[in-house]
């Protein structure tokens, strides 16, 4: 049966524990799911409890584990704090971390002020700092190797215009990984994914309003516009996923410290 995106991979984590962070929605959510259909119990997150609740019966559909929602803001340490505790309460343990988080806003250098800056660090940085400490003792305590891995963005690889939250304060989240990577080994691997566009209610309302402003002609056109690289598509949200679970996994067991690109080939740079 030809599966490229749906299937289960085989990838040994069964009945393990994993929170999830800002996964209601897009990268975060196609992450649980995979996780979720190789067996991995999941923790659920979002601010938004309606969306969560949708959100979980989306990953229940695949799931084989147990998954639940933890409602939350990752600005807030008492939060974050709180999912790592909610975790380790349904499941006994968290083996896996994935962080998320929502998108800093678009913009120009001059366009922004000191308020955008410390946003942007408080909900990119901060929430994986404050999660990797809360759950270090979690994934250290495993028989298995516990994992974190990093969402970020290509923009961390090549500057994207009108993006500089993104360009300049995402480095720090790639600091961290990589520091984290060291210093938490061997017990515990640290990698991170960077995605280029894919598929998500994010991207999605950026083209619907650019269609609205009379940028493009059709939704298509718009996304093929964004997807710009040398598969001349954009991307599926579980292709992201997918890579997620499997450097979760003791199939990539010497995998640690690195940054894997997963924009279809777009990011210019060699390595
Ligand atoms: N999609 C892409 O093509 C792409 C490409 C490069 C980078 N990225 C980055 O990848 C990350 C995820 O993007 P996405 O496309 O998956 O976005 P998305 O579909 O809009 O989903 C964002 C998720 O984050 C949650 N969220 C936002 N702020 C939160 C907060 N303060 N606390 C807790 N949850 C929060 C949202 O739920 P609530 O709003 O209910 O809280 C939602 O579940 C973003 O940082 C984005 O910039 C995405």
């Amino acid at each position: 049966m030809l599966c490229p995106v749906g299937c289960r991979m085989d990838l040994e984590i069964e009945g393990n524990a994993a929170l999830v962070t800002a996964s209601s929605s897009g990268l975060g959510k196609a992450s649980a799911k995979a996780l979720a259909r190789e067996g991995v119990d999941v923790v659920l997150n979002g601010r938004d409890e309606d969306r969560l609740a949708d959100a979980r019966a989306d990953v229940e559909d695949v799931a084989t584990g147990e998954v639940v929602t933890q409602p939350g803001d990752l600005t807030e340490a008492d939060d974050t704090e709180a999912m790592i505790e909610r975790t380790v309460e349904e499941f006994g343990t968290v083996d896996h971390l994935v962080t998320s988080a929502g998108g800093p806003p678009s913009g120009a250098f001059l366009d922004t002020d000191d308020d955008d800056w410390y946003e942007a660090y408080n909900l990119l940085v901060m929430s994986a700092v404050r999660l990797a400490r809360e759950a270090q003792p979690h994934l250290e305590a495993g028989e298995e190797t516990g994992t974190i891995v990093n969402i970020t963005s290509r923009s961390v690889k090549e500057a994207i215009d009108d993006l500089v939250l993104s360009n300049s304060v995402r480095m720090g989240v790639i600091g961290l990984e990589k520091t984290l990577s060291k210093e938490f080994a061997p017990e515990i691997r640290t990698n991170a994914v960077l995605p280029g566009p894919h598929e998500t209610s994010r991207i999605q309302d950026l083209v619907e309003a650019a269609v609205e402003r009379g940028d493009y002609d059709s939704y298509e056109q718009g996304l093929d516009d964004w997807a710009g690289n040398p598969l001349e598509r954009i991307g599926d949200p579980m292709e992201l996923g997918n890579t997620v679970a499997y450097l979760s996994s003791p199939k990539s067991g010497f995998v640690n410290g690195t940054a894997v690109t997963i924009d279809g080939g777009a990011t210019g740079a060699n390595l």
